[in-house]
């Protein structure tokens, strides 16, 4: 029996860019609630989509030298059926219901009936706007909103933009919307109702500029040719669009309208004051909750698309398996608040949570059990121990704790009390020592009882992390041999659900330890940026360059240095009377004989150094075509007298 309807959203993101870690932790914080909500037993539709209009992506896609639809398809469908919006959704397990773009063409018929529904109703009228824009936000800001002369929200430029508009009566909603804010819990975390009265409602709701005209890519306000509905009408009204609002599309509205909507901090504002004033212009019922979430953070700043300091989900889920990095962004970061990405926390998250507690619990247990009973099936004897009310006391009460958590949005404290009862169940191993009841045959019950708790402690547990990591539920419920049955909302709550006899099933590892050192080498390797072009050679001045002795010397007489493949021992006149010892490495290429008698240079100002236990002062010019190239012995004309020097 279904508990009722639950409708619940994550933003629509811009298909300007690849989508990064920042994206998929709404969505999978989104898609946790949404199958939480499932397990729960409601009928719940699940949301999520693409907001592809605006004039950040007509000038990316005339960047990209394409139309904006080949640019938003490319982004959104991927190339050749990989990867996408959609593939990565695909991959990390989201369970959205329907998938909305701005760009479907019954969404675009659908904006263009709800721009005139306001435009008749007396909320949207005809002025002229004169303001300061910022393009990536797609934002008109007066000049008391700026931080620093800047967007306040991405902290960039932005410039002075006048065109004639349609404008929103947002003011003429701002009491009422002060009232939501201000009644129950419609906006959390708590801390954001403060912000948004004190910065926006407070100084007094100003009407919005909901057209633009100065490009095409949106939708066409359809009775002025040229105008465009500002994109965040278009995006917003999205979650009605997707239900059948003023389309035949879908007949959904009643069953699901209204909905929880999940967004990221930033877009607080759009959602809990504009979009509320438009919802009460149309005559709909306001969203049952607003929870603006934290921001992943990223070597200091917010993960962004523009910045470029992206982590990419594609290639986390592929190295650790989806679970892990699922598991990972639900139980490392509180939701309200911002939290920082790095690699070393998410392997010690993996190795310590995943692969030591849950998957060593798992495996011993199930190991233990086909150890100590024919065909891994538990005999159906008990006696109980000291050490079982402990464990089962904590099993039986989890559920309970689990709910309120989770229905407080509190889902990283939920995962920490999960985890409570999976330690717990660790230490009860170490408590028990199975190994030392299964060596005596009158310790049999006992040790089955164990056994069982320990399985039941396992079902509990893994139904309670169903919503966080699906798939590898399912694997431990084969493993432990619960049947459908033993795994619902209810028997989360229920204690002794498995059979007595119950029989386990080897399985795979449910997540390999991961090799810190060697991890955090690979990945970065592969995001290591594009090699820097070679830095241009430094340059000497002239001086500098002075400063090397270059000197005209003799050969008087030449010898291969005992010991050395290498080394030829020159005895150089250079020109001051007293004979000057030089060796050089390129015995390979010359044979002594041949150069005495002939004049080089050589550069005759560095400190001497011993090599072979010979000093040798200075070195012979020779030139090579490059590192590893065969030296050749700068050889001068023999008219050029010794001790003559570089002018
Ligand atoms: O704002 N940390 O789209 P968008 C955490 N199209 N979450 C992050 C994040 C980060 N570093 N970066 C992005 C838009 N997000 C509009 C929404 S809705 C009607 C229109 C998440 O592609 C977070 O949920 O910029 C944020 O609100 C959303 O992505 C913004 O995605």
């Amino acid at each position: 029996m279904s508990k009722g309807t639950y409708y619940i959203t994550t933003p629509i993101y811009y298909p300007s860019d690849k989508l990064h870690i920042g994206h998929a932790y709404c969505t999978v914080a989104t898609d946790v609630l949404a199958r939480y909500k499932r397990l729960c037993g409601y009928d719940v539709m699940f949301l999520t989509g693409t907001d592809e209009h605006g004039q950040k992506i007509e000038e990316k896609a005339k960047e990209a030298g394409v139309t904006p639809q080949e640019f938003v398809d490319r982004i959104v469908l991927g190339e050749n059926g990989q990867g996408g919006v959609l593939g990565l959704w695909r991959l990390m397990n989201i369970s959205n219901d329907r998938f909305i773009r701005t760009t479907d063409d019954y969404h675009v018929a659908s904006i263009q009936r709800i721009f005139k529904k306001m435009y008749d109703n007396g909320d949207i009228y005809k002025g002229s706007y004169e303001g300061l824009y910022c393009t990536p936000c797609e934002s008109f800001w007066t000049e008391s909103q700026l931080v620093d002369g800047k967007c306040p929200d991405c902290g960039r430029e932005v410039h002075h933009a006048e065109e004639e508009a349609y404008f929103f009566r947002l003011s003429k909603y701002a009491k009422p919307v002060r009232e939501l804010l201000e009644s129950g819990d419609f906006l959390e975390p708590a801390s954001r109702v403060n912000e948004m009265i004190h910065n926006f409602i407070d100084p007094g709701l100003e009407d919005l500029c909901v057209s633009r005209t100065s490009f095409t890519w949106g939708v066409p306000v359809d009775f002025d040719p040229g105008h465009v509905v500002y994109v965040w009408v278009d995006a917003l009204f999205n979650y009605l669009t997707a239900l059948g609002y003023q389309n035949d599309k879908y007949d959904d509205v009643e069953k699901f309208w209204p909905a929880v909507h999940i967004v990221g901090k930033e877009i607080v504002r759009f959602h809990s004051i504009i979009w509320p004033a438009m919802l009460m212009s149309v005559g709909m019922p306001l969203p049952k909750k607003v929870y603006g979430h934290g921001w992943l953070l990223f070597g200091g700043g917010k993960m962004s698309k523009s910045k470029g300091n992206v982590v990419d989900p594609y290639q986390l889920s592929e190295r650790y398996g989806v679970d892990a990095l699922r598991f990972f962004l639900m139980r490392e970061f509180p939701f309200g608040s911002d939290g920082s990405f790095t690699n070393e926390a998410l392997i010690s998250r993996i190795n310590a949570d995943l692969a030591n507690d849950l998957g060593n619990l798992v495996s011993r247990t199930v190991a233990m059990v086909r150890k100590y009973f024919p065909e891994g099936r538990l005999i159906t004897e008990r006696e109980a121990g000291p050490e079982d009310d402990a464990l089962i006391d904590m099993v039986k009460s989890l559920r309970g704790g689990y709910e309120r958590q989770m229905d407080a949005y509190q889902t990283q404290q939920a995962l920490v009390d999960v985890f409570r009862v999976i330690s717990r169940a660790n230490k009860y191993i170490d408590e028990t020592m199975p190994w030392a009841l299964a060596k005596d045959e009158s310790k049999k019950a006992r040790l089955a009882t164990v056994m069982y708790n320990l399985l039941e402690a396992i079902r509990v547990t893994a139904i309670l992390l169903t919503p966080f990591i699906p798939a590898s539920c399912e694997k431990i419920f084969a493993q432990i041999g619960a049947d459908a049955a033993a795994v619902t909302w209810d028997a989360a709550a229920a204690y002794g659900v498995l059979p007595a006899d119950v029989q386990v099933h080897r399985g795979d590892t449910l997540f390999p330890r991961i090799d810190m050192e060697k991890e955090l080498a690979a990945l970065e390797a592969m995001n290591a940026p594009p090699a820097e072009p070679e830095p241009e050679p430094e340059t000497v001045t002239i001086d500098e360059f002075a400063k090397v002795k270059l000197t005209v010397v003799k050969v008087k007489a030449c010898e291969n240095v005992k010991k050395s493949a290498k080394l030829l021992r020159f005895t150089l006149d250079d020109g001051s009377g007293t004979d000057r010892q030089i060796l050089s490495g390129i015995a390979k290429w010359y044979k002594p004989e041949e150069l005495v008698g002939r004049t080089l240079l050589a550069c005759t100002n560095l400190p001497p150094r011993k090599m072979m236990g010979l000093e040798s002062n200075g070195m012979l010019l020779s030139a090579c075509e490059n590192d590893e190239g065969d030296p050749r012995l700068i050889i001068l004309e023999d008219t050029l007298p010794a001790g003559w020097t570089l002018c």
